[in-house]
């Protein structure tokens, strides 16, 4: 554990989100000072509490959006001993984006732009972006590494991380004193093991696995497959799981390679993932496995705009950023698991 007068501070933005909390407990437990700005637009507070049941320590949190951006410089101008940022924070629902495209285009790019401009008026050195997989669209060639073009958008959610990553490489290029790394995630899931935080999408769930959850715990009467007659093993769409906590660790070990200056170059982007694909048929059989109940699914038509099948390749990630996902499928659906029961626990009895 780092001394007190060595701990260096790192901005979290969005960190009060699924991924944003998970990577605040391990840069907490790495020894990092956390300061979290999220508009809890799709978080809660109650994510504050399980990082600091987890952690022992509550993180400095200020409750704004990035797009105010006078809230902004006023926060960069009291805080000027912070030594990096990484950018959670998002519009994120890619059905919600193909309704609301102003809003997506909006609040992901001038978010961005914001924090770059004060990064750069302010000199904190060092950015580490959430992107997604999205940017590559459904690949020519399996598995998919960092060289695989980028194509066309399927969503404008999808398109703010491709304009976003352009953004950025523009500014670093622009500004050598900064230096950043987008994370391609593929799809994230599970909880931390304690239950204390975890997936809580606002209102009914886009992605897989809290649906599945959700349906288990008798939120949702059933899961719909969308769709089981793709060119698959078993007819269902193959996406790369990743436990949200590999993911987590995967954020220490970059903003750590800028930090440590093992960077190559000012712009580096990484694909985060297990290099593994599992169905959507796989996925519900891990769940009955691990939480020892029958789902209850039914195969609808397809959901317009899913890649058939996108896995990644990690040989990238393992070797130069030092990183590799260590946790298997059910483990992944275990924990969403005890998180969801934990979770509705927690309201009923403090109801
Ligand atoms: C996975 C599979 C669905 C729900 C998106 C974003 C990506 C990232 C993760 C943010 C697909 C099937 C789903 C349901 C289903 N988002 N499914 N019934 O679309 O791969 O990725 O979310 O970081 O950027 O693009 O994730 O969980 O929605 O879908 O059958 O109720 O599950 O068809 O095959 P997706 P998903």
């Amino acid at each position: 554990m780092k001394s007190t007068t060595q701990k260096k501070k790192i901005l979290v933005t969005g960190g009060t989100g699924y991924i944003g909390s998970h990577t605040c407990v391990e840069l907490i437990q790495s020894g990092y000072d956390v300061v979290i700005i999220d508009d809890q637009s799709n978080s809660t507070s109650a994510s504050l509490k399980g990082i600091e049941k987890i952690t022992g320590t509550r993180p400095e949190f200020h409750p704004f959006n990035l797009c105010e951006s006078s809230h902004l410089d006023s926060f960069f101008k009291s805080h000027q001993t912070l030594q990096g940022v990484i950018h959670f924070a998002a519009f994120k629902a890619v059905g919600e984006s193909v309704e609301k495209p102003l809003a997506y285009y909006r609040n992901n790019l001038i978010s961005l732009m914001n924090l770059l401009e004060m990064m750069t008026k302010y000199e904190v050195p060092h950015l580490v972006f959430s992107s997604s997989c999205t940017v590559y669209g459904q690949p020519d060639e399996l598995p998919v590494t960092e060289q695989a073009p980028i194509k066309k958008a399927a969503s404008p959610y999808g398109n703010t991380k491709q304009i976003c990553e352009e953004i950025i490489e523009d500014t670093l290029n622009a500004n050598p004193g900064l230096q950043g790394i987008s994370l391609r995630y593929f799809n994230p899931i599970g909880a931390h093991e304690s239950g204390l935080i975890g997936e809580l999408p606002a209102g009914t769930p886009n992605n897989l696995m809290p649906f599945i959850t959700q349906t288990a715990i008798g939120l949702r009467s059933s899961l719909k497959v969308f769709g089981n007659d793709y060119d698959t093993p078993d007819g269902t769409c193959i996406r790369d799981y990743i436990h949200v906590v590999d993911l987590a660790k995967a954020h220490v070990r970059a903003i750590e390679r800028l930090l440590e200056k093992q960077n190559k170059t000012e712009y580096e982007y990484f694909n985060l993932g297990t290099g593994k694909g599992s169905s959507v048929m796989e996925i519900i059989q891990s769940f009955e496995r691990t939480s020892g109940q029958k789902l209850n699914y039914e195969i609808v038509a397809r959901r317009s705009g899913d890649v058939v099948k996108i896995y990644a390749d990690t040989q990238y990630a393992n070797q130069e950023l030092g990183w590799k996902a260590h946790k298997g499928l059910d483990e992944m659906t275990e924990s969403a698991w005890n998180w969801e029961k934990k979770y509705r626990e927690r309201q009923s009895t403090s109801k």
